[in-house]
């Protein structure tokens, strides 16, 4: 396992798969010579160290106009300082490389820290500056990471929408000039846009499987941006970063600044086999517990919203429980004692229960579901405050605002400075006495409905805002190693791995809609492990886009991801609760599939009227097959979806999960082959297939493959 060479000024990091390598001589600019598929001769790369090369991390003013990664700014005027970084040495250990830069205009000294994740093709790049003079220095900006490729042309693919409409998949083919992607929500990374993209060489985004590509997903739950500069004529350079509205920082003398991380990963054969990188990479090495299995869950949210009382809740556990569900999450809505949280304009901060929804306190219900063999879980958002809250009276200093202005409300709330070491404290003290105070506690959904919309102060606040966000959640995890943590901001808004290798899980959307989910879970899956993003099946009528869908489709969209459902039981009609109850025990035969197995997109929903993806596992035993029809017709009702990377010898038994009666009353003539109890080779599926024959809107289709 050779992770690191040097032949000459030419330095090589390999991971199994990809190498990226540089040109590192003394007193120059760092080069970069090359990212892509590993380079196994040493005479290749004694050929690439002699040819042409890009920037490796340059400085504004260092001798071209175009874009830097790095740029300081005058402390007195208005004007721009020039500045040039330079190589001066490198340090390694087996897998973390630092190259260290030294600015020859000012005492600063920059490195750049690499980390090889060797077995899962990926690098990490994160940069530390340090003010080695006696006077303080002003940054205008720090990048994180800086990539410099060959590419005349290039597409970026993006996961782009908002509050429940999250990760969609756009793509676009970039002109000539500057290109700026990123988000300004400060204490939360995304409003409209995840930071983690594809970029593809070539005027079009690759595909599934072919096309090269660049995957790169910054791990930070604040600010941040990818600056992009394509020249049009022989590169693209990427600064993954800060966003440059809020990159000034101002670094005392003798002070030293870290930057969050970039990871990334390159193939020349698409975009398939980064997102299995990034989970295969997730799962065993970021995400806390992330190589086994969640439990199932009900969730109380879109079942009761704030409407709930000790009765009802027990009535919802004792449903949750006969179902088979293994874990009730009582949401929104249990606390507030002077402003009772009835609806979501007041009572937020004031974390005690409120008695008169539940007299006998929350314990009640721990009990509860202990006595009925499930785990309790609870809903907290212990960063923000109602204006309408104890808290508020008695803090009102502790917000986040601008001097001078009215702070602006969203969602009734405000936000606590986290910044601060005392608020920091009462947070963290907060959410330790809910757990020690309630016995049997094994799951917290933390919550962020909110971003920073104005304030006063320095952008490093609003850094040390999500580091001390961070530090409680590894208290957290360390005072509770087995408490499982949700990750969850209105939905989607905290997907990143700064936050997910704090936590076990997140809430990929409120949008619970199976339809528009397909697509959610589609663009989610890019980067981020499908076993760790909630789906839960949502009532019969969607709360966010109105539209109903079969039971069946319901949970086969659920199924697909970390099973849930968000509904209530007790209303359900004895049907629904009869495929819910099929299909959670299903679950559990199968979810092992999903938790291990590698995710193969095989049909994008995208232009389509059918999605259908498969997860196999590692050592092709079994496989799991989704389809789903999102548009019916009669002359598209039939689709052979092969699945490829079965052993092609193996032969495989198909059994159809949650399979429905075939319905006599439909007068359509599809006629769908049988496919439940066949035997087939891993070859005939791969070549010919199997037959996907949807009957009706929101037909679906779940196959367990199991090689016999
Ligand atoms: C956010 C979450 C929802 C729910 C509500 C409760 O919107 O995304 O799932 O928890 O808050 O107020």
């Amino acid at each position: 396992m050779k992770t690191y060479e040097t032949i000459g000024e030419c330095l090589a990091l390999h991971t199994e798969h990809v190498s990226l390598i540089y040109r590192c001589r003394i007193s120059e600019p760092l080069e970069i010579l090359y990212l892509g598929d590993r380079i196994c001769s040493q005479e290749t790369l004694r050929q690439l160290s002699e040819g042409p090369a890009l920037p490796g991390y340059p400085s504004y003013g260092d001798g071209s106009s175009r874009s830097s990664a790095f740029r300081l700014l005058p402390a007195d005027t208005a004007g721009l300082v020039s500045s040039r970084l330079v190589f001066s040495h490198v340090e390694h250990d087996d897998d973390t490389v630092i190259l260290h830069l030294n600015d020859q205009a000012l005492p600063l000294k920059v490195q750049l820290r690499i980390e090889v994740w060797y077995a899962y093709d990926i690098f990490g790049m994160s940069t530390r500056v340090s003010n080695g003079g006696d006077r303080g220095i002003s940054l205008g900006s720090i990048s994180a990471a800086w990539l410099s490729l060959p590419w005349k042309e290039a597409a970026l693919s993006s996961l782009t929408g908002s509050w429940a409409h999250e990760m969609n998949l756009s793509e676009q083919q970039l002109n000539p000039g500057t290109h700026t992607i990123g988000e300004r929500c400060g204490v939360r990374t995304t409003r409209y846009v995840n930071p983690s993209i594809f970029l593809s060489h070539g005027p079009e985004a690759a595909g599934e499987s072919f096309g090269e590509c660049v995957g790169l997903t910054y791990a930070w739950s604040g600010n941040w941006a990818y600056q992009l500069e394509l020249d049009g004529r022989s590169s693209l350079s990427i600064a993954a970063g800060e966003h440059p509205d809020t990159a000034y920082r101002f670094l005392e003398a003798g002070e030293s600044l870290s930057t969050p991380w970039l990871y990334l990963s390159h193939h020349c054969e698409g975009r398939g086999e980064l997102s299995r990188r990034f989970h295969r990479w997730a799962k065993e090495q970021i995400i806390p517990g992330g190589e086994h299995h969640r439990k199932i869950v009900l969730n109380s949210w879109e079942a009761a919203y704030f409407d709930f009382d000790q009765d009802s809740l027990e009535q919802m556990i004792d449903s949750a429980a006969d179902t088979g569900i293994e874990l009730f999450v009582l949401d929104d809505g249990w606390f507030g004692s002077d402003y009772p949280r009835n609806s979501d304009t007041q009572g937020l901060g004031d974390w005690e229960v409120n008695t008169e929804k539940l007299p006998d306190s929350l314990d009640s219900i721990a009990a509860h579901c202990k006595d009925r063999g499930i785990s309790f879980g609870l809903w907290i958002e212990p960063e923000m405050v109602n204006p309408k809250s104890r808290l508020y009276e008695e803090h009102p200093d502790w917000i986040i605002r601008a001097e001078a202005l009215k702070p602006s409300i969203e969602r009734h709330q405000l936000i606590l400075d986290l910044s601060r070491e005392d608020v920091y404290r009462w947070v963290r003290d907060t959410v330790l006495s809910c757990i020690e105070a309630l016995e049997g506690l094994s799951y917290i959904k933390w919550d962020c409905n909110r971003e920073i919309q104005e304030f006063s102060g320095s952008y490093a606040a609003i850094d040390g805002y999500v580091e001390n966000y961070y530090r409680i959640l590894d208290e957290l995890r360390s005072s509770y190693p087995d408490l499982v943590l949700q990750d969850c901001a209105s939905g989607g808004g905290r997907v990143e791995y700064g936050a997910l290798s704090r936590t076990h899980e997140f809430w990929a959307s409120d949008n619970t809609d199976p339809l528009q989910r397909i697509f959610i879970q589609w663009g989610t899956g890019m980067f981020f492990p499908p076993s760790v993003t909630a789906a839960h099946v949502c009532s019969a009528k969607n709360h966010v886009t109105g539209r109903a869908v079969p039971m069946k489709f319901r949970c086969d969209v659920a199924m697909s991801c970390r099973f849930g459902i968000e509904m209530s039981l007790t209303d359900a009609s004895e049907d629904s609760r009869k495929i819910i109850a099929k299909a959670v025990s299903e679950y559990k035969r199968i979810r092992h599939i999903i938790t291990e197995g590698e995710l193969y997109r095989l049909h994008s929903p995208y232009g389509s009227h059918y999605a259908s993806l498969v997860y196999i596992l590692p050592d092709r035993s079994q496989a799991l097959l989704f389809a789903w029809e999102l548009r019916f017709a009669v002359g598209n009702s039939s689709e052979w979806v092969c699945i490829p990377a079965l052993e092609p010898q193996g032969s495989y038994l198909v059994e159809e999960i949650n399979p429905v009666p075939f319905d006599p009353h439909m007068m359509n003539m599809v006629v769908p082959i049988e496919h439940d109890q066949c035997v087939y080779t891993g070859e005939f599926l791969k070549k010919r297939g199997l037959e996907m024959a949807f009957r009706y809107e929101y037909d679906s289709r779940v196959y367990l493959l199991t090689s016999s």
